[in-house]
Parts: structure tokens; C-alpha cells; sequence
């Protein structure tokens, strides 16, 4: 067994004329959290994208746990213990707080088909075994005294903070995020941090895209940058820092890379 939950090799996805990630090649240690970070149109959300099975690339492999997945499908990537989140919040906004949490836990039902239709034991069994394990989860991100209001209620912050929880609810080894801290105030910036390396305490792997560079520098392990869908560099926190190829390519655009 590798020590890598992910290898991935030579990654292209090509829009039309538009090469989004071009020849990008990264391997990521287990129980790690790998940071991925890079201007504006970098390419880490299409990254991220191919990552999850959310798009097929254009060429290039991408090996979980030593198992070809690049072909594999979202759904399929989620049974085998790939989440993640969205740049853009994707919530069931009509939904209870709770039954969206509820609704990450459907791959895992212990239910035969047919009692979805005539609701027996087995299916309130789950069903409150699911309550719990989802209350859980609120509990872990803060909300659950919020678990019976409507999701679209909740302030943006813990919008984000729900579709952690959510993301969570499918049991993943490995959790990618797209940019969670984006709208968060200092002091929910501040709780996600604690959450990531918590989640990193209980074994899981984490892949976070952000611009936030305080929750970069503080709880990345290591930093892979990106810069016109291309490699960069990638190193610890503290030599990306001070990496003058780092530096220019964001002083090159609207973003700081300063903490
Ligand atoms: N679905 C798409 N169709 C066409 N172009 C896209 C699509 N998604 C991303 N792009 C382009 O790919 C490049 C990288 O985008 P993205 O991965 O979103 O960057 P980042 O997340 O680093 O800001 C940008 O030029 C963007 O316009
Ligand atoms: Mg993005």
C-alpha cells in the first residue's frame, strides 16, 4: 500500500481553447491536510472538479488508495470514501437543517427497496440511526440548536458550515473543499481551522482549495500552487511563503499571498 491516498498524473482538462489544468501532477499523503492554492482562473476549482468526478479529464490518470478511479463517476467516488463541497453553496434550502444532513447519509442505508415503500422497522431503525449520527455532525459544526430550521435561514456562514457537515455524512477518507472559508468572519474562519484539524486528528485525509491565506499558512501540511492551469511549486507552508515565483504570481494579480 502506497502511502499516498492520491496520486494523480498529468491531469488536463481542456475547454475548448481554454486548458483550465494542464499537465498537473500531485501526490497526497494520507491523514495530511494538502492545501491548493493559486490566482483567480488557476484552475483549482476544475481541479477539484476532476478530483471528485464532477468532470472526466481531457487526458491524465488519477489513482485513490491504489485503484484507478479516473473514469469513475461522483456516485462512485463517494462509495469509496471521496466527498467534498462546492465553491458555489449546494443546499436543499426548503429542507430542514437536519434532513440535509439526513441526505448525505442515503449511500449508506441499510434498507431493503421495497420498505421505502411500505415504511417498516428497518426503516425507522435507520432512520433514527441516521438522526443521530446527523445530530452529530451538527453538533461537530456548531448547529445544533439550528437542526429543525429551514437551511435557507441559516446565515451564509453556517450555510458553508451545514455542507461540511453534510459532506461528512457520506463517512469520506478522503474531503475536499472548495474554498469554505469564503464569507466567513475571522471567528468562523477561526472555528473551520479547529474543525479541519480535527477531522485530520480523526484520520481523515483533506484537500482544501483557498484563498484565505491564514487558514492556509495554519493548517496546511503542505501547499501545492497552481498559476494558468500549470505547477508552480508546491513545499510547506513557510517556503511557499517566501517563494518569489509565489510571490509574483500572485503580486501579478488582484490577490495577496501575505497572512
Ligand atoms: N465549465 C467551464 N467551461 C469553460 N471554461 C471553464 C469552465 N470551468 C472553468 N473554466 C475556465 O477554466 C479556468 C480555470 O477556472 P477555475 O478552475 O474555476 O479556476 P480557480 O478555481 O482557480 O479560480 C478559467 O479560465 C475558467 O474560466
Ligand atoms: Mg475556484
Amino acid at each position: 500500500m502506497s502511502e499516498h491516498i492520491l496520486e494523480v498524473k498529468n491531469l488536463c482538462k481542456y475547454f475548448g481553447g481554454v486548458k483550465a489544468v494542464d499537465g498537473i501532477s500531485l501526490k497526497v499523503p494520507k491523514n495530511k491536510i494538502q492545501a491548493i492554492i493559486g490566482p483567480n482562473g488557476a484552475g483549482k476549482s476544475t481541479t477539484l472538479n476532476l478530483l471528485s468526478g464532477t468532470y472526466f479529464p481531457t487526458s491524465g490518470n488519477i489513482s485513490y488508495l491504489d485503484k484507478d478511479v479516473t473514469t469513475l463517476a461522483l456516485h462512485q467516488r463517494v462509495h469509496l470514501g471521496i466527498a467534498r463541497t462546492f465553491q458555489k453553496i449546494r443546499l436543499f434550502k426548503q429542507l430542514s437543517v437536519l434532513d440535509n444532513v439526513i441526505a448525505g447519509f442515503h449511500i449508506h442505508h441499510h434498507i431493503p427497496f421495497w420498505e421505502y415503500i411500505i415504511p417498516a422497522k428497518a426503516f425507522k431503525k435507520d432512520r433514527q440511526d441516521c438522526q443521530e449520527e446527523a445530530m452529530g455532525l451538527l453538533k461537530f459544526v456548531g448547529l445544533s440548536d439550528r437542526a429543525h430550521d429551514r437551511a435557507g435561514s441559516l446565515a451564509y456562514g453556517q450555510q458553508r458550515l451545514l455542507e461540511i457537515a453534510r459532506a461528512l455524512a457520506t463517512r469520506p477518507q478522503l474531503f475536499m473543499l472548495d474554498e469554505p472559508a469564503a464569507g466567513l468572519n475571522d471567528t468562523e474562519v477561526q472555528f473551520l481551522m479547529d474543525r479541519l484539524i480535527e477531522l485530520k486528528e480523526k484520520n481523515m485525509t483533506i484537500i482544501v482549495v483557498e484563498h484565505n491565506m491564514k487558514l492556509v499558512m495554519n493548517v496546511a501540511d503542505q501547499i501545492f500552487v497552481m498559476d494558468h492551469g500549470e505547477y508552480l511549486f508546491d513545499g510547506q507552508p513557510a517556503d511557499v511563503q517566501s517563494n518569489p515565483k509565489v510571490i509574483a504570481a500572485y503580486l501579478g494579480a488582484d490577490d495577496e499571498v501575505s497572512v
